[in-house]
């Protein structure tokens, strides 16, 4: 039997510098494809993944994603008044309860901002999205990896193939055997240096977790850059619970660097009826 997966932890306190000057007063997961913050994304990936608490580890200047969920109330009245239709609001609009917010008081690194969490998450099974790694699918990726984990049960963290070239940037598996879209994890290291990754299967930001990674972290260790890492509290789970990488369906964007970030808004924008004719003739165009 496994325990069902109600909560999701976004951790939202990174600096973002790759997308400066933007981010010096703009949260990164605020920066908008096509007309939705990139939170919005993630977000909407957990709702239709089932989950029903959203737990936010923020930073200082990072306020605006709160208010981004609560009610605007000057800005609905005033529509309202103007006979303005509020449901672009919708999608925006959290249920009472179900979005939390912790601070990071430093960005210490992914996996201390996962900590951060350990006791709203409490003792039960949690998903960790990153909203800067835009995951695009049907059914989306989150999704996909309940429907997955429903079956193992354990840890199951997303992983998608990129270049040999690449790796070094990346948490990255050593793989086992493979059963479908499901691939035993072996081991995991956090960045390896050129040329020593134990495959090409990286971790693009997607975890369905056990609480058991919290007590990995109390230990505040540093890794990779000096950071405390997520991937090296995983890593030593390995062993002791079932760990394994869903070989995701579907699209990556990685919206934290600039390329990435201009590319998802192409792509989105091409989906959009609305968008996509003008954006199309431009491209065309050029
Ligand atoms: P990144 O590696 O993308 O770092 O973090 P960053 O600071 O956001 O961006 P760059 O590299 O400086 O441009 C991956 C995820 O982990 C979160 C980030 O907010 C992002 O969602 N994170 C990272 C934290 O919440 N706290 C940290 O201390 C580090």
């Amino acid at each position: 039997m496994t325990r069902r997966v109600r909560k999701a932890v976004f951790p939202v306190a990174g600096l973002g510098t790759r997308l400066l000057p933007a981010t010096k007063s703009v949260p990164k997961e605020m920066l908008t494809i096509v007309d939705r913050p990139l939170i919005q994304y993630a977000i909407d990936e957990a709702r239709e993944a089932g989950i029903e608490q959203m737990i936010f580890v923020t930073g200082r200047g990072k306020s605006s994603l709160d208010d981004y969920f609560d009610i605007a109330f000057e800005l609905e009245t005033t529509m309202s008044g103007k006979g303005k239709s509020l449901d672009p609001l919708a999608p925006s609009r959290s249920g009472f309860g179900e979005i939390v917010s912790v601070r990071q008081q430093q960005p210490l690194g992914l996996g201390h901002a996962v900590w951060c969490a350990r006791d709203i998450v409490g003792d039960e099974p949690f998903a960790v999205l990153l909203p800067d790694e835009l995951m695009l699918g049907r059914p989306n990726c989150l999704a996909q990896m309940v429907e997955a984990y429903e079956k193992v049960g354990g840890n199951v963290v997303a992983a998608l193939e990129v270049p040999a070239s690449e790796t070094h940037k990346y948490g990255v598996i050593e793989p086992g055997s493979t059963d479908g879209r499901l691939t035993e994890i072996r081991a995991m290291v956090e960045k390896p240096p050129q040329g020593t990754a134990p495959s090409n299967l990286m971790l693009p930001g997607r975890y369905i977790l056990q609480p058991e990674v919290m007590g990995q972290l109390d230990s505040q260790e540093t890794g990779a850059g000096g950071e405390i890492q997520l991937t090296d509290a995983m890593a030593r789970l390995i062993g002791k619970q079932p760990f394994n990488a869903f070989l995701f369906d579907g699209q990556r964007h990685d919206c934290g660097s600039a390329s990435g970030f201009v590319i998802a808004n192409i792509a989105l924008a091409l989906e959009r009826d609305d968008v996509a004719p003008k954006v199309r003739d431009y491209l065309g165009g050029l």
